[in-house]
């Protein structure tokens, strides 16, 4: 396995203001507000605050993320969407991590349709399939002729037609397709070694190792011979205890190393496993060629 310490300047970093704000702020989230306080208080911080307590671990509070800091006019929300998206890592991060997905996919996407391919891709968990939506956003600029289709297979309706929303008018709204079904269940709707690219965001960091192996290995069955994952895992950081607290869906955090050894575990060839970690240390993204 290789690691890359992802260092695309259009990734975010804290600077050093935002370090030293850092200093202060994690460690009054994490030890001095208590338990019985801290939802309320972050419902109130912001747009992306409140989606996180009231639709924890769900694809609506990632897009509130992945949005960012929300135009205020009033100095004091400003300085809370700014403590929100600037100061802690659990926006930066994420917004980090969605930036490397759409830069791995993009690079597939670009070479297999050099070679003229039609290239299916499948996203398990995929939400409102963000990563693909800006992704086609971003090739029609290019003006890169592609043929790729994907199938987002999620439990949540919500997160269904809200993708839905997302790609209406569109030109690649009908390369989507949307199926309201179990993952563990994928192969009801996909043939086996079927699919160019599988996209896993937002899983594995849910999931005890057990669980991880039998997604993991859903996916590795769902790939065809010369298929790719992207996959991601969130990795043990200095936010963990504030997280706990405001009600988020447990995690199981994993270095990069142990995302690496889990995805070779699932029968990834190691010399064909990639981890990029990226500047704010939240997340691992890795790409696993089958
Ligand atoms: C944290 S969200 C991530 C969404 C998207 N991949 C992203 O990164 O923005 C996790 C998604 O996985 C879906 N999910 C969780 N367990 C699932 C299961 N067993 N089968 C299908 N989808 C599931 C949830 O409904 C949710 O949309």
């Amino acid at each position: 396995m290789k690691l890359f310490d992802s260092n695309d300047h259009n990734l975010e970093r804290h600077t050093f203001p935002q370090s030293l704000a850092r200093a202060i702020v994690v460690p009054i989230l994490n030890y001095v507000i208590p338990e019985r306080r801290i939802k309320k208080m972050v419902a109130k911080l912001s747009t992306a605050g409140e989606e996180a307590i009231k639709r924890s671990g769900s694809t609506h509070a990632m897009e509130s993320f992945y949005a960012g800091r929300q135009e205020s006019v009033s100095l004091g929300k400003r300085a809370k969407e700014y403590l929100t998206h600037y100061v802690l890592s659990a926006t930066m991060g994420t917004r980090n991590r969605l930036r490397i997905v759409e830069s791995l996919l993009k690079e597939e996407i670009r070479e297999r349709s050099q070679a003229g391919a039609t290239i299916h891709a499948t996203a398990l968990g995929g939400g409102t399939c963000r990563s693909f939506a800006n992704l086609f956003e971003s090739i029609s600029q290019d003006d890169t002729e592609t043929n790729l289709f994907v199938t987002n297979i999620d439990l949540d309706a919500t997160a269904h037609v809200r993708g839905r929303e997302l790609m209406a008018g569109k030109p690649y709204e009908k390369q989507f397709s949307w199926r309201e079904l179990n993952f563990f269940s994928a192969t009801d709707v996909v043939a086996p070694r079927s699919v160019d690219i599988i996209e896993m965001i937002g899983v594995l960091d849910y999931m005890a190792d057990e669980q991880a192996l039998a997604i993991l290995a859903v996916a590795h069955s769902l790939l065809a011979s010369d298929g790719i994952l992207i996959t991601a895992n969130v990795r043990p950081n200095s936010e963990a205890p504030f997280y706990r607290k405001t009600g988020w869906p447990v995690f199981t955090y994993r270095t990069p190393r142990q995302l690496g050894e889990l995805l070779i575990c699932a029968g990834f060839d190691s010399s064909h496993v990639e981890l990029f970690t990226e500047p704010v240390g939240l997340h691992t993204v890795a790409r696993a060629r089958r």
